[in-house]
């Protein structure tokens, strides 16, 4: 048996064509842009973009998210090339198959959870924070044991403090979410484009609104001199913020992950995920330029919701109610996105005989995967219900780089090995863009915690114990030669 035997790139696009498996070629272009932005806009944006800049980088934090910016541009360029040539399912996992085998494709199939799965669950627990403070903003009180995971802390209604039970509507909002995916990717979809509309009035209108409260003191200095701690503010602080906020921009290439049910995957997908990327980067850059001119950095230490403590400044009781539920409703469609992402993703690997074929198994009715979205649900509303997640961004972050590193060295590979392949979109000044986009990934990987490293490598020996037990045995691959 071959451990880096590499899928025909030939045969992947003929299984996309047609057979038993094939998916509802429902989204367009447009569709396209608004699945991306409704995976990118999220906690990311709305919770970290304060800690990163109270904590690492100051105003400057609005540099951070250039290096963020930059790093992600050069592997959007590389999945659109990847995309626009074998545009079937399953993302950076089908196009390891075809460039560096087997063994690598499940590797990063089983990383990609860290991405998908893991991120729903961490921004589920930042949805019902949001969903508890806005419930509060009109009387309704959540019983706060029931809001936090056993791990968290608590303070009780008599100012005594506890252990939390179960954070019950993080769990709800994934099951709720997981219910919609099974019920069809159009309606999803069109969900989606719903919660995009509105997130991204709600971006706008907090930028176009907070600009007229910038104080410019606020931005003095602009780049605090380091502490003399590596990470703490001037250079290695704005480094330590992008990789922090890198967890922001994660999602563009859940766009990837569709090509199999869009209309045009090889026109359409370039454009999904370059457009999402320029939009969110330009939004973020004037996000953050405003959020810290309306707010000192030093007043945002400790607080979750730094975006909600700036709009109080202004002096318009209907735009904290519209700004708190815009952010709620942003939650929920990284999280309906994710959540597909994930379920598309293990259904190419149960396609491909390396997961069971319960993964693969398409609901007669609603042509979707829904086998894979219940197991996820269990999964990740447990996840989100039980577990401190506040680390598990970090996680998100190392596997999500970890993915697009390979996603650029595939490019090369294949620019190699199939210089002949029609490419409908290629990944220009090569192979400087991919080299450079696996160097600043490599930078942003290297400046998160030791912690999260070993969570990495211990996840990765878990999927290697499931890939030599079980799938290298069923591989169909494998199994023909
Ligand atoms: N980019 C997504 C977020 O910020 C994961 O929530």
């Amino acid at each position: 048996m071959n451990l880096f035997i590499k899928k025909p790139i030939s045969q992947l696009i003929e299984t996309a064509e047609g057979g038993e498996y094939q998916l509802k070629r429902s989204l367009g272009a447009l569709n396209l842009v608004s699945l991306g932005i409704g995976a990118i806009i999220g906690a990311g944006l709305f919770s970290l973009t304060g800690i990163a800049a109270a904590e690492n980088a100051g105003p400057a934090v609005v540099l951070s998210f250039v290096v963020a910016a930059i790093g992600c541009t050069f592997a959007g360029m590389c999945y659109s090339e990847l995309a626009s040539m074998i545009p079937v399912a399953g993302s950076a996992y089908t196009y390891a198959y075809a460039t560096m085998g087997e063994f690598f494709a499940w590797i990063i199939g089983w990383d990609l959870v860290l991405e998908y799965a893991v991120a729903s669950a961490v921004v589920a627990v930042s949805w019902s924070r949001y969903v508890g403070s806005f419930l509060h903003d009109f009387g309704v009180t959540i019983p706060v044991r029931l809001a936090a995971c056993p791990y968290d802390i608590v303070t009780m209604p008599d100012g005594s403090q506890a252990h939390g039970i179960v954070n019950v509507p993080a769990m709800l909002i994934i099951v709720l979410i997981s219910l919609l995916l099974m019920l069809g990717i159009k309606e999803s979809a069109t969900v989606n484009d719903v919660i995009v509309v509105i997130k991204l009035a709600v971006v706008l209108t907090f930028i176009v609104v907070g600009f007229h409260y910038i104080k410019p003191s606020n931005y003095v200095p602009f780049i605090p001199p380091n502490t003399g701690t590596f990470g703490e503010f001037g250079f290695s602080g704005i480094m330590r913020a992008a990789g922090i906020i890198f967890f922001a921009y994660i999602g563009f290439d859940t766009v990837s992950v569709a090509a199999q049910e869009a209309h045009h995957p090889q026109r359409d997908i370039p454009r999904g995920i370059i457009g999402s990327l320029i939009i969110c980067t330009i939004l973020y850059i004037l996000f953050a330029f405003v959020l810290t001119g309306m707010l000192n950095y030093k007043l945002m230490r400790g607080d979750a919701a730094p975006v909600a403590t700036a709009i109080d400044l202004t002096p318009y009781p209907w735009l904290h109610i519209l700004v708190k539920l815009g952010i709620i409703g942003g939650f929920t469609s990284v999280i309906l996105v994710m959540l597909l992402g994930q379920s598309r993703i293990f259904y190419a690997m149960s396609r491909d005989g390396l997961l069971p074929k319960l993964f693969s198994d398409i609901h007669p009715k609603w042509r979707t995967p829904w086998r894979t979205n219940l197991v996820f649900m269990l999964f990740v509303s447990f996840f989100a219900g039980f577990f401190p997640i506040s680390k598990l961004g970090n996680m998100t972050s190392i596997g999500t780089l970890l993915a697009f590193i390979i996603v650029c060295a595939g490019v090369m590979i294949l620019r190699y090995t199939h210089p002949d392949i029609p490419r409908a979109y290629k990944c220009p000044c090569f192979p400087q863009f991919p080299i450079l986009g696996i160097l600043v990934c490599l930078a942003m990987m290297t400046s998160l915690d030791a912690e999260t490293w070993w969570r990495l490598l211990i996840w990765l020996v878990i999927g290697l114990i499931i890939y030599f037990t079980y799938s290298r045995f069923n591989s169909k691959l494998s199994s023909k030669d």
